[in-house]
């Protein structure tokens, strides 16, 4: 084999991607914590999953063995799992009961960590909280100036999730009597909570809000990290009397094992996880209905009226969006609408069949689509001038570049659809 040079060395050395194993002190702690306490209760604990350190997504699950479809990956006993029983039947559970407080399940579980933080070494979670984020990078983390870098529709979404939290917050800020809970820590909780929950049942409560989320904590098992690709089937096994995982995908031995959060795109990702995917599938920019109509009467199309009323009784006003494969189905035909002349009107249903209406409506709808995009394509200009130079961003900033570049990336492959 050629001998590299030392710059070619180290060049290789960066290129793989080999997990590191997680050899902390927190991570040791936690996995003994688990086989004790599962010991103690009559379960055997052993773990395919060891948590590592990977290049691209930070700290997530690296397996030691090949998994196939249909495998458990992760199996939680219910006494290692925070329900809402676990925070009623806690000291803070004594003090929301003598108050008649009904909150959400994931206003409990904050209060629970918050108070379990709080006790140190003293509390039974302890090996599990010291495994924890410190800080987050979702919403709530971004200052004001940070939010006026979001796209506008994404920074309107953000917004409201902000107003949502504080008012959360308000509920309980004042619930331990004598001791106000800082916003940065209930913050702290709020997404440890949102970010790491698992969907769980527990038994209705007078003292618990039903809000149509059902959430648990799950230690050890909130160390998987999300992909687009993974499938799983998630639940608790009453047989087994634990919380499993079990995978749809196939893994080779050491590589890291993922889970879905959900059909997210990379907006929703970032407000709520502190996290974007490179190529998220999901990911598409929003095109309003009064925009494309302003570019069509800025060409001067005629009987925008029956048109407007053939589009909006079709419903074909709603999902307007492009992606990477260019214009949604709904924007493609609302543009031949629009561009339709009136004897292509009277058989407007034409357009649903998918083929060129003339060569004269091709041009116009495409011109159409090319005014609205040049104006999308100017609002993402003004965003991105708004970043100072790669070399200068903080991490805040470049998770906020990164939805910017993709919906620039959109765009420019939409314009190239339509030109
Ligand atoms: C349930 S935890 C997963 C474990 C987490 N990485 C840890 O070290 O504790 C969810 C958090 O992990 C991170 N995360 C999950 N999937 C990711 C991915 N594909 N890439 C980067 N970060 C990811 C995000 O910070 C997210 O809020």
């Amino acid at each position: 084999m050629r001998r590299l040079g030392r710059t070619n060395r180290t060049r290789r050395k960066k290129r793989t991607n080999k997990p590191v194993i997680d050899c902390s002190e927190e991570i040791v702690s936690l996995s003994k914590w688990m086989k004790r306490e599962s010991k103690s209760h009559g379960f055997k604990w052993r773990s395919m999953l060891y948590p590592a350190n990977f290049l691209d997504t930070g700290r997530g699950m690296m397996t030691r063995e090949t998994l196939r479809p249909g495998d458990v990956i992760v199996s939680i006993p219910q006494h290692l799992l925070i329900t809402l029983e676990t925070v009623l039947s806690s000291n803070i559970g004594d003090l929301i009961k003598r108050q008649k407080l009904k909150l959400s399940s994931q206003q409990l579980l904050s209060l629970f960590l918050l108070s379990e933080r709080n006790k140190g070494d003293n509390s039974y979670w302890h090996p599990y909280i010291d495994t924890l984020p410190k800080s987050h990078t979702t919403v709530g983390y971004f200052s004001a100036r940070e939010l006026t870098l979001f796209p506008p529709k994404l920074r309107k979404a953000a917004e409201s999730r902000i107003s949502d939290i504080k008012q959360a917050y308000c509920e309980v800020k004042e619930f331990h009597s004598g001791e106000t809970i800082q916003y940065e820590d209930f913050l702290w909780a709020w997404f440890c909570v949102n970010s790491r929950s698992v969907f769980y049942r527990s038994a209705r409560s007078e003292f618990v809000r039903e809000d149509g989320n059902h959430l648990a904590l799950a230690p050890y098992l909130d160390l998987l990290n999300h992909s687009t690709e993974a499938q799983v089937e998630a639940g608790f096994n009453e047989k087994t009397g634990s919380y499993e995982i079990r995978t749809h995908n196939n893994y080779r031995k050491y590589s890291q094992v993922f889970i879905s959060y959900g059909s997210h795109d990379n907006g929703h990702l970032l407000v709520e996880y502190g996290f974007t995917l490179p190529d998220n599938p999901n990911d598409a920019l929003t095109v309003d209905y009064d925009v494309v109509m302003e570019a069509a009467k800025s060409l001067n199309v005629s009987y925008t009226e029956k048109k407007q009323d053939v589009i909006q009784t079709n419903n074909l006003h709603r999902k307007l969006a492009c992606t990477v494969e260019g214009l949604s189905w709904n924007l493609l035909m609302i543009i031949q609408i629009l561009a339709m002349d009136w004897t292509e009107l009277q058989n407007w249903k034409n357009v649903l069949k998918g083929s060129v209406i003339s060569p004269r409506n091709e041009r116009l709808s495409r011109n159409i689509a090319r005014v609205f995009l040049a104006q999308y394509l100017h609002q993402n200009q003004e965003l991105v001038n708004k970043f100072p130079p790669f070399s200068s961003r903080t991490r805040m900033e470049n998770l906020i570049f990164s939805i910017v570049q993709t919906e620039r990336d959109i765009l420019h492959l939409t314009w190239t659809s339509v030109t």
